[in-house]
């Protein structure tokens, strides 16, 4: 139980490091969340900073959430269980970086919208899955150049692909996670939903060094 807690309070600080905060004010002086969406994340460090820093912050994301999800498979190698139940720990760790990266400890609890952390986790739990909705946020990205849209859109795929048993008989624990997630994003975005609605919502062009 003891490795359980310590384990549970590294995937939380490994999910709160703010790396667009700390790289942005580290290499650049300067700091995203004064510029653009103001948000504390990969997005908005391509807006601000480029293509370069924007890739970096995403990879150093989705590195968390892989990292803290992968945490299940170490904890549990030496004792047997249940692919059901390591499937549970590597939701839990997963969700518990997602949860230090939106509200990180070292940085106020003031942190990023969960994507890229989420990412990580689902390229470790579901590979093949998590492929599936990278394409939906890139085809949605190129037909619309909201990121935001793009987040949402791929975020829901998730549990609606798994339903669907596209790759295999359905994961109840993948569908309540997939969500649990879903909401938890339309929760992070909601100022982003709101723009959308309003028709001023920021496009980001992929192509471009610097978004307008
Ligand atoms: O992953 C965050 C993205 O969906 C939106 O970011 O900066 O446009 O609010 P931003």
């Amino acid at each position: 139980i003891a490795l359980l807690i310590i384990t549970i309070i590294a995937a939380y600080l490994l999910g709160s490091i703010p790396s667009s905060v700390w790289y942005g004010i580290g290499y650049f002086g300067i700091d995203v969340r004064k510029h653009g969406s103001g948000n504390a994340g990969a997005t908005n460090t391509f807006r601000i900073l480029g293509k370069r820093a924007g890739t970096v912050v995403m990879l150093i994301d989705v590195l968390k959430g892989w990292t803290a999800t992968c945490l299940a498979s170490m904890l549990f190698y030496m004792n047997e269980i249940g692919e059901t139940e390591l499937l549970m720990y590597k939701i839990i760790f997963g969700i518990i970086a997602i949860i230090g990266h939106i509200f990180p400890v070292f940085v106020n609890f003031k942190g990023g919208k969960g994507i890229a952390t989420l990412l990580g986790m689902v390229l470790a739990i579901h590979p093949e899955l998590a492929l599936l909705c990278i394409t939906i946020f890139i085809l949605t990205l190129l037909a619309s150049q909201y990121v935001s849209l793009s987040s949402i859109l791929a975020t829901l795929a998730f549990p609606v692909l798994s339903w669907i048993g596209v790759f295999g008989h359905p994961e109840p624990l993948l569908i309540v996670f997939g969500f649990t997630m879903f909401v938890l994003v339309v929760f992070t975005h909601q100022k982003n939903i709101k723009r959308l609605m309003n028709g001023n919502e920021s496009r980001v062009n992929i192509f471009k060094s610097k978004a307008e």
